[in-house]
């Protein structure tokens, strides 16, 4: 034995057992803290360092989305591609459903992603769709010109199988928790949940709503990240996937699509809550992570 492994344990002896478990676990906690520290510069800097080509085929669906009339910001368009795209690397198949489609403009996107055999469904509930939005994959597309709650009794036949649902209709309270309970429902393995007007306290009645079924029914869903404009649900199963997405690869593919300032934030790592927040730079900031002298702990896997 070595006379470092003889003074460990003779200094274990020696020392009462509550102050040594005091001084081991913090001995433990200081090197995860070390560990968790150098992880998280990695990330940084790979998720910085990794620079794309720009993203034409964006442009191009960016245009397309943007010759119809609506509120889908150009922010929105580049995070809904990134996550469809991901969607399609990883072969991720499922039906689209909409809530929420006025002049079609967040449909004319989303349409572009359908893979063969894939259906849009589309629910507004007066007619404002403007048909030039779903032109190209108009075989494809069902419009119920209906309230969602109307369209909850035919949704309860559906099967489970929508990888992307957009939610973005009446914003009410009561409605809001429905359009998430019917979400949930139709949810297919790997799906995504998008909620509009998150942060948008003109509604503050829908973040109400999507917290109250988050924290009250039991659901497995959980976000993955928030904008200043939607939040995206993921399943609890498909959340290092979709977390670790943000972490390592959100930043390039934003940037790709023409977001060069996204900056992304994370300032808590909660089992409970533990979401990505991603925006554009505010003016003295620099790099794409938020306060990482503070956070940059919070920048490892998820
Ligand atoms: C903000 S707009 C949708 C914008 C669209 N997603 C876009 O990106 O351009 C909201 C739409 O929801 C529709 N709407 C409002 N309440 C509804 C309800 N209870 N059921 C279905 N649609 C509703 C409105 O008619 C309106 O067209």
């Amino acid at each position: 034995m070595t006379i470092g492994k003889t003074a460990f344990h003779l200094a274990k002896r020696l020392i009462p057992a509550p102050v040594w478990n005091f001084l081991a676990s913090d001995v433990r906690t200081r090197r995860n803290r070390r560990w968790a520290g150098e992880e998280a510069t990695r990330n940084m800097q790979s998720a910085a360092a990794a620079s794309l080509p720009p993203n034409h085929g964006f442009a191009i669906r960016r245009s397309a989305a943007e010759a119809i009339e609506g509120m889908l910001s150009p922010f929105s368009m580049a995070v809904i591609d990134c996550l469809l795209s991901l969607q399609a690397e990883e072969k991720t198949g499922g039906n689209i459903l909409e809530m929420g489609v006025f002049r079609g403009r967040s449909a004319a996107l989303l349409g572009q992603w359908l893979g063969p055999g894939e259906r849009m469904l589309l629910v507004n509930i007066a007619d404002h769709l403007d048909r030039k939005a779903i032109e190209p994959v108009r075989d494809v597309v069902d419009y119920f010109v209906q309230s969602t709650v109307e369209f909850s009794k035919m949704a309860a036949t559906l099967a489970s199988n929508f990888r992307f649902i957009h939610i973005d209709a009446s914003h009410e309270y009561r409605a809001t928790f429905s359009e998430l309970e019917m979400a949930d429902r139709l949810l297919a393995a790997r799906g995504i949940i998008a909620m509009d007007d998150f942060a948008n306290l003109n509604y503050a009645q829908n973040i109400a709503a999507i917290f109250k079924y988050l924290h009250t029914t039991g659901t497995g869903l959980r976000l993955f990240l928030v904008t200043n404009e939607k939040a995206y649900l993921c399943r609890k199963e498909d959340w290092n996937f979709y977390a670790g997405f943000v972490l390592k690869r959100f930043a390039p593919e934003m940037i790709s699509r023409g977001v060069a300032d996204i900056h992304i934030a994370r300032t808590d790592a909660d089992p409970e809550f533990a979401a990505f927040y991603g925006r554009e730079r505010e003016p003295g900031e620099e790099g794409h992570f938020y306060g990482p002298a503070i956070y940059g702990k919070f920048f490892v896997e998820p």
